[in-house]
């Protein structure tokens, strides 16, 4: 009897993980590779009404075709977030395709590889837009749309380099650290309104991302760190991610061994800044 219960109990829990997306309104940005095209993979098996961004409109029509072939609805909404003029506005276009937006999943973003004292100012900036004003701008032109809608949820891609410095990533993790600040107090102020906030922080997550990642003069890294390479499959990384969403949670750390570090630091600060001074950074 007792196993019948279980067994019931986890079925029901399996069917919940399901459908909770089922017909809801998801605004991705990021969508077109690593662990937002995951989320997206996973969000349009579940039947969510998609708008995703990013700034490669080939990529993203690629992306949609898939979502839509499974039975997904999916609206592309290119924009280049580095640019503040671009952002501005972008709201009010997404909210046209569906007249709502019930989750809005803040991904899009750009490492660095390059050391603070070499890192052009010009560099700082575009990280800065990127990854930390772009999800600003976006949030606060979507909240009072969410509000009147009787709620909604705001999930945004901090990492683990949000929580501690790290090597050659000076801009990026001062965007990220930034998002901490920010969307915590969001959370904390807007939960009683119906607006919940989840900050996701990965640790090393096998995607493009080093590829991508910016030098000291702005030009591409261009190869695929080992780290990266060894990260935790991109796909096991998006289905926690919407786990942590559809829990409500505050903010989560998906990685493998790697994440001990944010503990580290946190307890054992002189440990913490042992391994980190002693990590090769030229
Ligand atoms: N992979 C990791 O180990 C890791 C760890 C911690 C945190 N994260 C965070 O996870 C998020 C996703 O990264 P990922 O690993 O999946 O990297 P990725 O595969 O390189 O994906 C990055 C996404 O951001 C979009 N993007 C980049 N520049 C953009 C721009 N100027 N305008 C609009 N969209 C832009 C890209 O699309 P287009 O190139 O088509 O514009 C792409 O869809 C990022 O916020 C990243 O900081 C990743």
């Amino acid at each position: 009897m007792t196993a019948y219960i279980i067994g019931f109990i986890i079925f029901a829990a399996k069917l919940i993980n399901m459908v909770f997306f089922q017909g809801k309104v998801v605004w991705l940005t990021g969508a077109s590779s690593g662990i937002g095209l995951a989320i997206l993979e996973l969000l349009s098996r579940q039947g969510a009404r998609l708008i995703i961004t990013s700034s490669d409109v080939s990529r993203l029509n690629l992306a949609a075709e898939k979502c839509i072939l499974s039975g997904a609805e999916c609206k592309i909404l290119p924009c280049d977030l580095t640019d503040s003029r671009q952002v501005s506005g972008l709201a009010a276009k997404a909210l046209a395709f569906f007249g709502k937006i019930d989750v809005l999943i803040l991904n899009a973003g750009k490492s660095q590889r390059a050391l603070t004292i070499d890192t052009s100012i010009e560099v700082d900036r575009l990280l800065m837009e990127l990854n930390y004003f772009s999800n600003v701008i976006i949030t606060k032109e979507i909240l009072n749309s969410m509000k009147a809608n009787g709620g909604g949820h705001i999930a945004v891609t901090s990492s683990i380099t949000g929580k501690f410095g790290f090597p050659l990533r000076s801009a990026y993790a001062a965007a990220k650290h930034a998002l901490h600040g920010f969307f915590e107090t969001l959370g904390i102020e807007e939960r009683k309104n119906g607006i919940f906030v989840t900050i996701i922080c990965p640790g090393r997550v096998n995607t493009p991302i080093s590829y991508n990642a910016l030098l000291a003069n702005g030009e591409s890294y261009n190869r695929l760190d080992k780290g990266q390479e060894n990260g935790m499959p991109a796909e096991l990384c998006a289905r926690k991610y919407l786990r942590a969403v559809q829990k409500k949670k505050r903010e989560v750390l998906i990685g493998n061994k790697e994440i001990l570090m944010v503990y580290i630091k946190r307890y054992f600060p002189s440990i913490f800044y042992k391994i980190a001074d002693s990590i090769k950074s030229t």
